[in-house]
């Protein structure tokens, strides 16, 4: 066994990992919760494995902000467009943070320049990490969770709603409680559309076509196409669910007001 020597990283063996295969393979998003509380004890203990994950420069560019007073659901699920999966009992607003690690360097007289999009993308990098970090663990444990990018698009707000400072960004909400449905399973790109050996490959056109086939033929977004009188996949996605116009102006919304979280 190659890890023998260490043995806190060792491997989980054949018991554990086929368990943990099965995990990944069956996972889905969970859109449904039964009300049951989720243990704060429990929640804690998912936040802190969670924060063992990979961080940039070991600098913990993140935040979670957590959820659970019903009102203030009920105000935090509005700005996620009241969408079923923000019913949830807890949510968890990770952001992308230079804020807290700007203040240590001020008050330790040490010249931070974090206001930038580099740094930005180094906490947003942060932020994501942990985010799906915290959805593995908590999916281990049984919880359902649903990511919600709505955190994103409707970031201003709710960055005010959440009184979150400067150099702080919501980045992902996450949704989650005890499932009360079992999700529905997805289809994913074949291996050979993503991985690319040595060198990008230029995919030819047919084979393009090809690709996404596997998501043409899907049963659930063959009933997307018909029930939005489209001709196609492509056109569901681009036309209805992320339309060019949506994407311009939110866009030029977080940008400008990006610009005033500098300060
Ligand atoms: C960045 C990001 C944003 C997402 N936003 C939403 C959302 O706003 N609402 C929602 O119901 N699901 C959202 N999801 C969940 C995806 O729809 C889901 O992961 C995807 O359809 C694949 O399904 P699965 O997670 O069940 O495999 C989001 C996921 C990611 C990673």
């Amino acid at each position: 066994m190659r890890y023998k020597k260490f043995k806190k990283i060792a491997p989980m063996g054949k018991f554990i990992e086929e368990r943990v295969r099965n995990y990944f393979s069956n996972r889905r998003s969970v859109r449904k919760f039964s009300d049951e509380d989720v243990d704060p004890k429990l929640l804690d203990d998912i936040l802190l494995q969670a924060s063992k994950a990979p961080t940039c420069g070991n600098m913990q560019l993140y935040s979670v902000v957590v959820t659970r007073d019903a009102e203030r659901r009920a105000g935090l699920s509005e700005l996620h467009f009241s969408q079923p999966a923000s019913k949830a009992p807890v949510l968890l607003t990770v952001c992308a943070d230079f804020d807290r690690f700007t203040r240590w360097c001020e008050l330790s007289d040490a010249d931070a320049a974090y206001d930038n999009f580099l740094s930005l993308t180094s906490a947003f990098a942060d932020a994501v990490i942990l985010a799906q970090q915290i959805v593995t663990i908590a999916e281990l444990h049984g919880l359902g969770t649903c990511w919600l990018g709505t955190a994103i698009y409707n970031a201003p707000a709710i960055s005010e709603y959440l009184e979150l400072p400067r150099l702080t960004m919501p980045v992902a909400c996450l949704a989650i409680g005890w499932p009360a449905e079992e999700g529905t399973p997805t289809e994913r790109l074949d291996l050979k559309a993503f991985v690319h050996e040595e060198r990008y490959r230029a995919d030819s056109d047919a084979e393009i076509l090809d690709l996404y086939k596997v998501k043409e033929d899907y049963p659930a977004n063959r009933g997307f196409v018909a029930e939005n009188g489209k001709r196609n996949l492509a056109q569901v996605f681009a036309e209805v669910r992320y339309p060019r116009a949506m994407n311009e102006e939110f866009s030029a919304r977080l940008l400008e007001w990006l610009q005033g979280k500098r300060r």
